[in-house]
C-alpha cells in the first residue's frame, strides 16, 4: 500500500524527471524574408547594365538566424526570367521542396509569382549562402547566410570582436545570359568574366573604381571573423590579405580544427571562415584573390582587391599587396586541403560512416556531340558515367513524390560501362556518351561511398562537386586512377572534413561518405556553371524510412507550377 508520504515524493520526483527530460522551451525563432527579384540597373569597370538583384542590391541581403530557428522567405519574382533559390549547404530535411534548383526540387517561380522557402535550420551553424538555382542567373543573385550558434553556446574558438562577409564574385560588362546562350549556341566555353569581385566590387585595379571597392575599417589588436564564400560561376580562388595570417575555423558551416595560412584556396559553393588578428604595423592592406587553375585553359585571370584599413590611417596612404600562390600551384591546392580536418571534439563530433553499405564510383569527363549549327560542328558537353543529364519538364522531387511516370530513371550506373585509364594519355575517343535524366536510388539510412574519378577525356581539370541534402566526410583524394585495393587503406575515417562542396583535383579523385538519412531527390553537380551546364550533374534518390518522422514532408501549398 502506497502511503500518502510515500505518494507526494513519488510525484515530487515524477515532477523533477519532468522537469529534467523536457529541457525549458527553446527560444527557436522564425525569421521572416522578404525577396523581390528585380532588374536594377549597376554599373562596374566602366559599363552600366541591368542585372537581376534580390531587392535592388548586389550582393543581395545576407539572412541572419540562429541554430533551430525557422526561416520563412517569400520569394517575389518581378524580373523577366524565371527564378529559384538555393540555399546552398542548408539540409533541408525531409523538405526538398524548401531546396531550390529549378526542375530538380521545384518548378521555376514564373515572372510575377511568389512562393515562400520554409525550413528549419537543425544541427548547423556557421556560414553558407543563397543563390539562384536557374541559368545562370546566379551570377548576381546570391547573398551570405550566416548561422548564429544556439543561445548560451560559444564559438570553439576566440570571440571575434567583429564579423564580416567576404563574398567572391565574377562579374561580366554584357548581360550574363546572353553570354550563356551564345556559348550554348556556338558549342564553346563562352566568354570569360571580365572582372573578380569582392562583396561585388572589382577595387581599385580596375578602371572606375573609386566607387567599386569594397573597404573594412579595423583596430589594432581586435579580432575578425571573416565569412568567405566563394559565388563565382567558374573559377576556384585564392585569397589572401596583405601581411596578415588567417586560421582557418570552419568550412561549409562545419568546424574545423584551427590552422595558420597566408593564403585560402575556395573553389565556387564553398565557405570558409577565418580569423584574422590586427596585429600589423597600421596602415592599409590589400585583400586580394585571384583564380586558381592547374591546366592550360583559358581563364579570367585579373585581381580583385579590397581594402583593409586600420582606424585612422588616411586614404592617401598606399596598401601593400599579398603575395598569392602561383595561378597554377598544383602543390599549393593539394597540401591546403591536406590541412582541413573536423574539429571532432565530443561536442562537435565527426561521424564518419565506419561500414559501407554501397559503393559508388563515377567518373567525370568532357565530349562533343555533333552540332551542324555550331562553330567547330560539335559542341562540348560534359558527362558522369558517360552520362550527360538532361534536365527535365517538371521537378524530380514532384515526380518522384506523385509517382508521375516517364520523368526520370533510376538506372545511373554505380560505376563506369567500362573501366578505361582514366587519368593517362589524353582520350579524345567518343565512350559512347548517352543523354538522359538518370538517377541513382539510394536506400534510406544506408551509408554511401562515392569516388569522384576524374578522367583525361579531352582534358583533365579540378571539379568542385555539391551534393544537396547533406554534408558529407572528404575521406580520400589522390592523383591519378583511384586503386580500390590500396588506396582505401589510407582513408581517414578520424577527422576528416565534413562540407558539402568538395574538389575533385585534376587528374585525380576524390572519396566521399555520408549517411543517406534524409529522403527525398538531391541534386549533385559540378559547382563550376560551365561544367553544370554541360550536363555534368545527377541526382540520387533517397527512399523513405519506416519511421513517422523518415517521410517526405507534404509539399507547400503555393509550391510553383509548371
Ligand atoms: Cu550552390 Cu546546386 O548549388
Amino acid at each position: 500500500m502506497v502511503s500518502s508520504r510515500g505518494f507526494l515524493s513519488w510525484l515530487i520526483f515524477l515532477f523533477i524527471g519532468i522537469l529534467g527530460f523536457i529541457p525549458f522551451p527553446a527560444e527557436a525563432a522564425i525569421k521572416k524574408y522578404q525577396f523581390d527579384i528585380q532588374v536594377k540597373n549597376v554599373s562596374r569597370l566602366c559599363h552600366a547594365k541591368p542585372i537581376v538583384t534580390v531587392n535592388g542590391r548586389f550582393p543581395g541581403p545576407t539572412i541572419y538566424v540562429r541554430e533551430g530557428d525557422r526561416v520563412m522567405v517569400n520569394v517575389t519574382n518581378y524580373a523577366q526570367y524565371n527564378m529559384s533559390i538555393h540555399w546552398h549547404g542548408l539540409k533541408q530535411y525531409r523538405n526538398g521542396w524548401a531546396d531550390g534548383p529549378a526542375y530538380i526540387t521545384q518548378c521555376p517561380i514564373q515572372t510575377g509569382s511568389s512562393y515562400t522557402y520554409d525550413f528549419n535550420v537543425t544541427g548547423q551553424r556557421g556560414t553558407l549562402w543563397w543563390h539562384a538555382h536557374i541559368l545562370w542567373l546566379r551570377a548576381t543573385v546570391y547573398g551570405a547566410i550566416v548561422i548564429m550558434p544556439k543561445q548560451g553556446t560559444p564559438y570553439p574558438f576566440p570571440q571575434p570582436n567583429m564579423e564580416v562577409p567576404i563574398l567572391l564574385g565574377e562579374w561580366w560588362n554584357t548581360d550574363v545570359e546572353e553570354v550563356e546562350k551564345q556559348g550554348t549556341e556556338m558549342g564553346l566555353p563562352p566568354n570569360m568574366s571580365d572582372a573578380h569581385t569582392i562583396n561585388g566590387k572589382p577595387g581599385p585595379l580596375f578602371p572606375c573604381s573609386e566607387k567599386h571597392t569594397f573597404a573594412m575599417e579595423i583596430e589594432s589588436g581586435k579580432t575578425y571573423l571573416l565569412r568567405i564564400i566563394n559565388a563565382a560561376l567558374n573559377d576556384e580562388l585564392f585569397f589572401g590579405i596583405a601581411g596578415h595570417n588567417m586560421t582557418v575555423v570552419e568550412v561549409d558551416a562545419v568546424y574545423t580544427k584551427p590552422f595558420t595560412t597566408q593564403t585560402i584556396l575556395i573553389a565556387p559553393g564553398q565557405t570558409t571562415n577565418v580569423l584574422v588578428l590586427a596585429n600589423q604595423v597600421p596602415g592599409r592592406y590589400f585583400m586580394a584573390t585571384r583564380a586558381f587553375l592547374d591546366v592550360p585553359l583559358p581563364v579570367d585571370n585579373k585581381t580583385a582587391t579590397a581594402i583593409m584599413q586600420y582606424k585612422g590611417i588616411p586614404n592617401t596612404v598606399l596598401p601593400s599587396f599579398p603575395q598569392l600562390p602561383a595561378s597554377n600551384d598544383t602543390e599549393f591546392a593539394l597540401g591546403y586541403n591536406r590541412k582541413l580536418r573536423s574539429l571532432n571534439t565530443p561536442q562537435f563530433p565527426a561521424n564518419v560512416p565506419l561500414k559501407v553499405d554501397r559503393n559508388l564510383f563515377y567518373t567525370v569527363g568532357f565530349g562533343k556531340d555533333s552540332c551542324p549549327t555550331c562553330v567547330n560542328g560539335t559542341r562540348l558537353l560534359a558527362s558522369l558515367n558517360n552520362i550527360s543529364f538532361v534536365m527535365p519538364q517538371i521537378g524530380l522531387l514532384q515526380a518522384h513524390y506523385f509517382n508521375i511516370s516517364g520523368v526520370f530513371k533510376t538506372n545511373f550506373p554505380d560505376k563506369p560501362p567500362t573501366p578505361f585509364n582514366y587519368t593517362g594519355a589524353p582520350l579524345t575517343a567518343s565512350l559512347g556518351t548517352v543523354h538522359g535524366t538518370r538517377l541513382s536510388k539510394i536506400a534510406f539510412n544506408s551509408t554511401v561511398e562515392l569516388v569522384l574519378q576524374d578522367t583525361n577525356l579531352l582534358t583533365v581539370e579540378s571539379h568542385p562537386f555539391h551534393l544537396h541534402g547533406y554534408n558529407f566526410f572528404v575521406v580520400g583524394t589522390g592523383i591519378g586512377n583511384f586503386d580500390p585495393a590500396k588506396d582505401p587503406a589510407k582513408y581517414n575515417l578520424v577527422d576528416p572534413v565534413e562540407r558539402n562542396t568538395v574538389g575533385v583535383p585534376t587528374g585525380g579523385w576524390t572519396a566521399i561518405r555520408f549517411r543517406a538519412d534524409n529522403p527525398g531527390v538531391w541534386f549533385m553537380h559540378c559547382h563550376l556553371e560551365l561544367h553544370t551546364g554541360w550536363g555534368l550533374k545527377t541526382a540520387f534518390v533517397v527512399e523513405e524510412g519506416p519511421g513517422s518522422d523518415q517521410s517526405i514532408l507534404p509539399p507547400p501549398k503555393d509550391l510553383p507550377p509548371c
